[in-house]
């Protein structure tokens, strides 16, 4: 497998391609700024934050706070434990994996491997490609069979609404970049040229366009994840209810309970009680 980069230095300049990975990166940055300041989410979280530490019943400590946020990066950044349809989630570790291999590996081949004179490691050609492929496999799983719209609401795959501007842009970037340097290996230079224009367009949408998708999600998501788990530990719990514990006379008492009075004090979670299969 070949360094697509190192081919295509010959005629675009290194220094070309390495403002461009910095030009991309500024762009993230920038979107996901904006969007905190335009959604005002920042000022939410900690308004929000500021609640949950009023209502909270007990007081973490530090240990306890790192114990969380080791759990978190473990289990829902690490490996997608939010996702309770398996299909989703094996789609969503694919598309996040193969994502950040093919991010580090352009990162790594432009800047370091940029010319066809410095031979590349085998291992960054290699995760380029494998990364590319696995965003392909598990983003069109995604897009044609497991997209609530699709799987749940029977509406046809090529109905596009603007939240969809993330993953088809993340598909088109890593499904052209591909291409692109397939045919470039291949020595089919018109088509290659072809693959590259779509491949800078795709990426140009893909990292331009946080503002309007759903990309800063893979920021935001790790940071509400330790928020509700704290929440949990905390006993703040987004301000809902206690669960109500029928053994307390007082709560089962209460004239909501009067319907379970002769049900039996463990149910389970009524939410598991099919098995998940939309979302
Ligand atoms: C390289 C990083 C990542 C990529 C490429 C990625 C990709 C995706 C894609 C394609 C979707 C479906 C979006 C759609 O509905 O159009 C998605 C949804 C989701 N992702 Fe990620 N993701 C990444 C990181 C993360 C991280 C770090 C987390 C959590 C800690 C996360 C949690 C979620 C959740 C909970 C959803 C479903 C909820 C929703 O649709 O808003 N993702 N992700």
């Amino acid at each position: 497998m070949m360094n697509p980069f190192s081919t295509l230095s010959g005629s675009i300049p290194e220094s070309v391609m390495q403002i461009y990975i910095i030009a991309m990166l500024v762009l993230v940055v920038l979107g996901t700024v904006i969007d905190i300041v335009h959604k005002k989410s920042a000022e939410y979280f900690f308004e929000n934050s500021r609640k949950a530490k009023e209502a909270r019943v007990r007081t973490l400590d530090s240990s306890e706070v790192r114990s969380i946020v080791a759990k978190t990066i473990a289990s829902d950044v690490l490996t997608s434990a939010e996702f309770c349809n398996p299909h989703r989630r094996v789609a969503h570790l694919l598309t996040m994996y193969g994502f950040i291999f093919f991010i580090l590996a352009s990162v790594v081949m432009v800047f370091f491997y940029p010319t066809s004179g410095s031979a590349t490691p085998w291992l960054w050609s290699f995760l380029w490609h494998i990364g590319a492929l696995m965003v392909c496999v598990g983003g069109f799983w995604f897009w044609f069979v497991i997209r609530v719209d699709v799987s749940a609401e029977a509406n046809p795959w090529y109905h596009l609404v603007r939240a969809d501007l993330f993953i088809l842009s993340l598909l088109a970037t890593n499904l052209f970049g591909l291409l692109w340097s397939i045919t470039q290996a291949s020595g089919m230079s018109g088509l290659s040229v072809f693959f590259l224009v779509l491949f800078i367009i795709s990426s140009l949408v893909l990292f331009g366009g946080v503002l309007w998708s759903k990309f800063a999600h893979m920021f935001f998501k790790p940071a509400a994840a330790i928020q509700k788990r704290i929440a949990e530990a905390d006993g703040s719990l987004d301000n809902l209810p206690e669960p109500a514990d029928r053994t307390d006379p007082a709560s089962r008492d209460r004239h909501s309970m009067e319907l379970l009075r002769d049900a039996p004090l463990n149910m389970g979670l009524g939410i598991k009680r099919e098995k998940p299969q939309h979302y």
